[in-house]
């Protein structure tokens, strides 16, 4: 697993999103309304939608081509649609506001 600096919180709006790349990944970070910060691929499991573009509503993104929803806290597609999008772990230095994505490096190598 690697810990990967992704930038400061300061630079996503609230219920907006900064994509950041790793290697050839390519992930979506998004701030929720209660200042949390999640982190998915930016790429819809349906046909490959930028999930980045997508409307934020609670702790779900709407992708911008079809409207799949997509839970934020573990990328799963919500029904009455099936699938799932890689989903990471976001760690926020309180102190600091830095923040750090844990990825496994087989997946920043698959990408
Ligand atoms: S590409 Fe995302 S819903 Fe179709």
């Amino acid at each position: 697993m690697k810990r990967i600096h992704v930038g400061h919180v300061t630079e996503i709006g609230e219920k907006r999103s900064r994509v950041v790349r790793v290697g050839a990944l390519e992930i979506a970070m998004f701030k929720l309304s209660d200042g949390s910060i999640k982190a998915i691929e930016n790429r819809c499991p349906h046909k490959a939608g930028k999930l980045s573009e997508g409307i934020v509503c609670d702790h779900h993104v709407f992708c911008p081509l079809h409207d799949w929803k997509i839970d934020l806290h573990n990328g799963v597609v919500q029904a009455p649609d099936e699938g799932c999008v890689a989903s990471f772990r976001v760690e926020k230095d309180e102190a600091s506001g830095e923040l750090y994505v844990h990825i496994e490096e087989e997946k920043i190598l698959a990408s």
